[in-house]
């Protein structure tokens, strides 16, 4: 298979040949064009325990509104009780710095093909006058395990696939309970999300690393953008901020809680909930002296499932907003090329 040649940011940083220009972000005039760098305050979003929202207890109740509360208005929950422990989680980043650090060449057994996503290597390049996010990433698709492309798998760091395949199944726990929660939590049917989800959906994990970065204020690590997925479980750096979310027009940092995983909703539950729970616009910005590690995994419903608003959630005073849409990921990057919101498309 033919390989892309590309510099990933750690080989940018290694040639001593400076900063590209295909980093830059030039100011815009609207809120992009402070710097980038820009101090922000901190999101004000609550940690729910998970095992809290399956039950049918006063507390459970709680729970559920405040579950409702942040997904409507944020679109973004630290989840605890998620039944990984400390040192698993813990486990799971060093696997990940280590990978990094690994020599160029090592890493380059493992590098995206043409025409695929999976793999090793930098900001995916669409076009030509594409501002580049400083950031480099192995992406694996981890589920269902007939879709496992193990030659990208890293044999080295040791451990590392028996421990992505063991967070895979954990975070398999967390996913039908939090669709059974994010159900309770609308007074609908349990199952109807997971239903819609369908038996046949997929997961792809997203390893991140944003090396130091010298100028903080024009390059970005993430450029702003909503998730394609259904949601998304986010495993953010222990100890180096960055990651913003949007809300009425004003970047907020997430705020770092130990032993949680963050939850945010992706556009696919905006739709089956019809509006109601908000898939957050976010992005992440560089740091000058620290390196930042991110996992991201993605939860993506069947190809074949039909997404669409569920019925009990369409009523006289909240129309039906959006449009039946299948394969949405397949949408969601053609739009994304363009600059667009993905979800405009779905719009009815
Ligand atoms: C993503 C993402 C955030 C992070 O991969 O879609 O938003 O903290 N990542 O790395
Ligand atoms: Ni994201």
């Amino acid at each position: 298979m033919e390989k892309p040649k590309f510099k990933t940011v750690q080989e940018v940083i290694a040639s001593g040949e400076g900063l590209p220009e295909r980093y830059l972000h030039t100011p815009t005039g609207d809120i992009e064009s402070q710097p980038l760098d820009a101090p922000v305050p901190e999101m004000d979003i609550p940690a729910i325990d998970l095992i809290l929202l399956l039950s049918p207890s006063d507390n459970g109740r709680q729970e559920l509104s405040k579950l409702h509360s942040a997904l409507s208005t944020w679109g973004v929950v630290q989840v605890m009780n998620h039944g990984m422990t400390e040192a698993f989680l813990e486990k799971i980043y060093e696997l990940t710095k280590q990978f990094f650090a690994l020599p160029t060449e090592e890493k380059q057994k493992y590098a995206r093909e043409i025409g695929s996503i999976q793999g090793y290597g930098n900001d995916m390049i669409l076009s030509d006058d594409q501002v580049l996010d400083w950031i480099d990433r192995l992406y694996l698709t981890t589920y269902p395990e007939d879709q496992r492309k193990l030659h990208f798998w890293p044999e080295i760091p040791a451990g590392f696939r028996e421990t992505l395949h063991e967070y895979t199944m954990k975070q398999q726990v967390v996913i039908k309970q939090f669709f059974k929660g994010m159900a309770r939590s609308l007074e609908l049917d349990e199952n109807c999300f997971l239903d819609m989800y369908g038996e046949n959906a997929m997961m792809d994990t997203r390893f991140n690393l944003y090396p130091p970065c010298p100028r903080p204020d024009k390059v970005i690590g993430v450029k702003p953008h909503a998730d394609g997925s259904a949601f998304t479980l986010l495993l953010p750096d222990k100890d180096v901020e960055g990651l913003q979310f949007l809300k009425d027009g004003k970047w907020y940092k997430a705020p770092i809680v130990p032993d949680t995983i963050l939850i945010n909703v992706g556009d696919q539950i905006e739709i089956m909930s019809n509006g109601i729970y908000k898939s957050p616009v976010h992005r992440v910005v560089t740091n000058r002296e620290k390196e930042r590690i991110s996992v991201a995994t993605f939860c993506v419903p069947g190809a074949d499932q039909e997404i669409h608003p569920v019925e009990a959630l369409v009523t006289e005073t909240r129309p039906r907003l959006y449009k039946t849409v299948k394969k949405y990921v397949e949408l969601y990057f053609e739009y994304y090329q363009q600059g667009r919101r993905p979800i405009e498309a779905a719009l009815i």
